[in-house]
């Protein structure tokens, strides 16, 4: 149990990484704040938590809105008085856009939805890991963020931004026990890369990888574990490719 008596604060955590990372931390002994858009799947998921024995706390948020992201840092410390670890997943990936076809509105959307939010739940959350001189946390960014996509210059952008985000963080908030970082992982199993690509597209792309495996959900989120473990206590300010060798530097 190496989340015992911790609360994770989990966004994006309705399905595929969130849900997964979700989960497994409270497998792991934490207590867990299901945060998502979709509040009916986010209830699914706090009761999937509940049967497995863990507390879970299910709040609807938008996470580029800042009075959303305000009213669930609020529901987070009225029910569990405390949070050790923010995991920021929620994020967007479509449209697939050439950029002088994107919108202003679209480019405004991926990097708020992606980015800013980042900006705005860190805000909410560092004071009180502050406070207890004790903090972790962890990023998605993507690994497209570090080699770029064609069509993909929002997300690419918006993920790049992320690992600027978490290197800066990482060195304001060092000297308060708190460590920051990113995961950006390659190609994984869940519904955000099936959205613009065939199921025969997909399963190509994934298997085109040095090691042979299909990304999973959980195979990320081992890795976002580990970043909020004693194990990690003195990595700080990195992003971590978990691709299965797709792409290595
Ligand atoms: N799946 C991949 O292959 C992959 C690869 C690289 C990076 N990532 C990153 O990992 C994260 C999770 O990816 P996934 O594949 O699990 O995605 P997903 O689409 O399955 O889940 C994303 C979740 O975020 C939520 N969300 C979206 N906008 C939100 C908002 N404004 N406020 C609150 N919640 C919001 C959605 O409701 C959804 O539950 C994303 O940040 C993504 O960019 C995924």
């Amino acid at each position: 149990m190496r989340f015992k008596d911790k609360v994770a604060v989990v966004t994006g955590a309705a399905q595929g990484i969130g849900r997964a990372t979700a989960l497994a931390m409270g497998r792991e002994g934490a207590k867990v704040v299901v945060a998502d858009l979709q509040a009916e799947k986010a209830q699914s998921v706090a009761n999937e938590l509940q049967a497995l024995g863990a507390e879970a706390l299910a709040v609807e948020v938008n996470v580029a809105n800042e009075t959303s992201v305000k009213r669930m840092a609020k529901s987070t410390f009225e029910r569990f008085s405390r949070a050790d670890i923010l995991v920021n997943v929620a994020g967007i990936y479509y449209p697939k856009a050439s950029v002088v076809d994107l919108s202003e509105e679209d480019w405004d959307r991926t990097i708020n939805i992606n980015v800013g939010s980042n900006f705005l739940c860190c805000r909410e959350f560092v004071p009180a890991m502050r406070a207890q001189h004790s903090g972790r946390i962890i990023s998605l960014a993507s690994g497209i963020g570090h080699y770029g996509m064609r069509q993909f210059s929002h997300y690419a952008a918006s993920k790049a931004a992320v690992i600027g985000f978490v290197k800066s963080l990482a060195r304001e908030v060092g000297p308060d026990g708190i460590t920051v970082n990113a995961i950006c992982p390659g190609s994984a199993n869940t519904s955000m890369p099936r959205q613009h690509r065939s199921e025969e597209e997909v399963m190509e792309r994934l298997r085109a990888t040095p090691l042979p495996h299909i990304l999973e959900p959980e195979d990320i989120a081992g890795s976002i574990l580990f970043l909020a473990s004693d194990a990690a206590a003195f990595i700080t300010g990195q992003s971590y490719n978990i691709n299965s060798g797709t792409y290595m530097f």
